[in-house]
């Protein structure tokens, strides 16, 4: 059976998940998602994808791991980031090529295949703001939140709640304390709304689910919990982070696979917070890294993603 598996061809969990997928008998196909930026010839002929000279038709399912989004392409000098000269063609063109990706994905799932997780739900964007309010709906604890291009709004809700974090919408920037320093620079805001969220103190949590199911459950352990995200510990960075292992309470496990049904991911790594009893949901990841804590406590994820593509 050829699984399909869509991604950088380098990335360390796209050959993970290949190794795994011929170990337990699939024929693993990477889909490298920079084909069409390095020129490899790629081809949508009346609805068959024909890649590196064969046809995909018979591939069953895709594990679909990243989409390169769109992007300006830019440098840096002087200490300021720059554009080439060609950025809008070249804009333009990764745009095509992201088009290019998505509406064949979206079409296969139209056919009837299996793309955990579907495009629509995950890709190229994270929609913090509507995961939010499912959780809440769901009877979820979330923390406080105010997403807002209001600098009024916002310091109105820092007099309200006692600690608070900002971060954006989509992730790529770590969540900081709102401090005096960041209360003063409010008026930048007005370009595009931020997230503003109590802070809650705690444990960093981190479950992954496939097909559903929780299949692995972590405490998060960088050496430190001074900063307010975990990534920010240079530890972190230099691989020195542990991961210990948590049994969740049935019910917070319940909202664990609600709330990834709910946003439609079959594959989905879910962040919170947790003290004592109390546990806070921060958000689903659509495309969870979770390599390394497969490495660190030997829990299978790959394989229950092989197992749950195979049964497609
Ligand atoms: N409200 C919050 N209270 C405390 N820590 C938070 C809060 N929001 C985010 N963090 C910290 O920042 C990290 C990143 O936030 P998260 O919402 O997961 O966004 P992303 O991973 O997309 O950047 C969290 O794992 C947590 O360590
Ligand atoms: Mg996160």
């Amino acid at each position: 059976m050829r699984l399909g598996i869509f991604g950088g061809a380098n990335e360390p969990q796209v050959q993970a998940v290949a190794q795994v997928a011929r170990a337990m008998g699939a024929e693993p196909v990477v889909v490298d998602a920079f084909a069409l930026q390095n020129g490899e010839p790629i081809s949508n002929l009346d609805g068959e994808l024909i890649y590196r000279g064969q046809s995909l038709s018979d591939v069953k399912a895709f594990y679909l791991r990243s989409i390169p989004p769109p992007y300006l392409p830019y440098f840096e000098k002087d200490g300021e980031l720059r554009l080439y000269a060609e950025w809008h063609t070249q804009y333009m063109q990764s745009r095509e090529r992201s088009v290019f990706y998505l509406a064949w994905l979206q079409g296969l799932i139209r056919r009837g295949l299996k793309v955990v997780n579907p495009p629509h739900m995950a890709m190229p964007l994270q929609y913090k703001p509507y995961q939010m309010q499912v959780l809440r709906e769901l009877g979820a604890e979330v923390p406080r939140t105010l997403i807002s291009n209001d600098p009024a709004a916002v310091r109105a809700f820092a007099r309200d709640v006692r600690e608070v974090i900002f971060k954006p919408l989509t992730g790529g920037a770590d969540a900081q304390l709102l401090g005096e320093a960041a209360l003063t620079r409010l008026d930048a805001l007005r370009a595009s709304p931020v997230i503003f969220q109590e802070r809650v103190r705690g444990d960093d949590v981190r479950v992954t689910l496939v097909g559903g199911e929780v299949v692995s459950c972590v405490i998060i352990d960088t050496g430190s919990n001074t900063n307010v995200d975990f990534r920010s510990h240079p530890g972190y960075s230099k691989g020195q982070t542990t991961y210990r292992e948590l049994e969740l309470p049935a019910p917070v496990a319940a909202l664990c696979r609600e709330s990834a049904r709910a946003c439609g991911l079959s594959l989905c790594g879910i962040d919170l917070k947790r003290a004592g009893d109390r546990f806070v949901f921060l958000e689903l990841n659509a495309s969870p890294i979770y390599l390394e804590i497969e490495r660190k406590t030997g829990h299978r994820i790959s394989e229950h993603l092989v197992r749950t593509l195979m049964a497609a």
